[in-house]
């Protein structure tokens, strides 16, 4: 069994915070995104993995490497445009070769990961060719949507329905025999351009083939976007260990379960888990709040901040209240000392303000 991780695509749902990363890589509770998904398939015991890459290949092979890390062999597959995911699995086919894999979207997150599937998979009725995940979702439209019989046996699938069949979406991770080779090479690009491997899929089924589904166990994240990246965090945060490796004055309190890195400095604030606070970070007379990550190297000083996600060397100076927000690397949002009392900003192309 190998591991095919898609990190190509666009992220224009998460601007302007992909203008200059990957949106694999934008962390939760300070790890990028993508590591989560080599560790479930590393944990899985999957040794080889590809990892599907587009234009931000230089990020993404400067964060994995070789894979040596996570205890995997990584090779590095280029997409060149994001084309689709069953695109992807073409664009694979000498990494895969007549191997199961497992695709796993590399900005998805799953609560309990791939083992079981996995093992699952391994040990399937010879005529079952692919096995799909599914969830209930209060909003089947931002999804593929599968439908099934009453036997529970998957009939149809549809990418991002206007009138859904069901509430099942499906979930970024797949399980595939060779067959779907065939498929992604019968199938023709979507409305909007794609080879959907909802398409593929669909024609598995079309040609006689079986599709095995199961509605997924825990939670699951597709986090695209602001409001679900944040979610992720949440949820992540919400299994952190209490660890203090870094310095808290006597003027400080640390509530609950909070990670600060060593290097990082808290001082005359406090800081109410679950929150992490990234290695050489200073946090100075603020308040820091539930559900807050802080990347290292970034200062927060005379400011509040919760259920947030601060990346790298981010400076936050005399603001109080900073919520629900994502603020990228090296940002700074600071309150100045004089000058009319008016906002004065200078915004990335794509980024969005809202005021109280
Ligand atoms: C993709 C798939 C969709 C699936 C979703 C899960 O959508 O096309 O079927 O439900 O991932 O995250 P995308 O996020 O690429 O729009």
């Amino acid at each position: 069994m190998k591991a095919l991780i898609l990190a190509g695509g666009e992220g224009t749902r998460l601007r302007p915070i992909t203008h200059t990363s990957a949106k694999q890589l934008v962390p939760v509770a300070n790890k990028p995104i993508l590591y989560y998904a080599i560790e479930s398939v590393a944990a899985a015991g999957i040794a080889e993995v590809g990892i599907v890459v587009g234009d931000t290949a230089p990020e993404i092979e400067a964060a994995v490497g070789d894979g040596s890390a996570f205890g995997v062999s990584v090779t590095y597959v280029r997409q060149e445009a994001p084309l689709g995911l069953a695109h992807a699995v073409l664009v694979a086919r000498d990494f895969l070769g007549d191997d199961d894999f497992v695709m796993y979207l590399g900005d998805n997150l799953l609560q309990r990961g791939v083992d079981a599937l996995v093992k699952d998979f391994a040990s399937r009725p010879a005529d079952v060719v692919a096995s799909i995940l599914l969830a209930k979702v209060p909003d089947p439209t931002r999804f593929g949507v599968a439908e099934l019989d009453d036997g529970g046996q998957v009939v149809r699938l549809v990418e991002k329905p206007a009138t859904p069949p069901s509430d099942l979406a499906l979930v970024g991770v797949y399980l595939f025999g060779p067959r779907v080779h065939d498929a992604v090479a019968a199938i023709t690009p979507s409305a909007r351009g794609e080879l959907e491997i909802t398409d593929a899929i669909q024609w598995l089924i079309d040609n006689g083939h079986t599709v095995q589904s199961q509605v997924l166990d825990g939670w699951w994240i597709d986090t695209g976007k602001l409001t679900p990246l944040l979610e992720a965090n949440r949820l992540v945060l919400e299994t952190v260990e209490r660890r203090i490796d870094g310095f808290v004055d006597d003027a400080a309190t640390v509530e609950g379960r909070v990670v600060i890195e060593a290097g990082a400095e808290v001082r005359a604030s406090l800081v109410r888990g679950p929150a992490v606070i990234g290695a050489g970070t200073r946090i100075v007379g603020s308040y820091v709040g539930p559900f807050t990550s802080i990347a290292p190297g970034c200062e927060i000083a005379d400011s509040e901040i919760e259920h947030s996600v601060v990346l790298e060397g981010s400076r936050i100076a005399g603001v109080a209240r900073i919520a629900d927000s994502l603020i990228g690397r090296e940002a700074e949002v600071v309150r100045a000392e004089q000058g009319p009392k008016a906002l004065r900003l200078m915004l990335g192309d794509h980024s969005r303000v809202d005021l109280p």
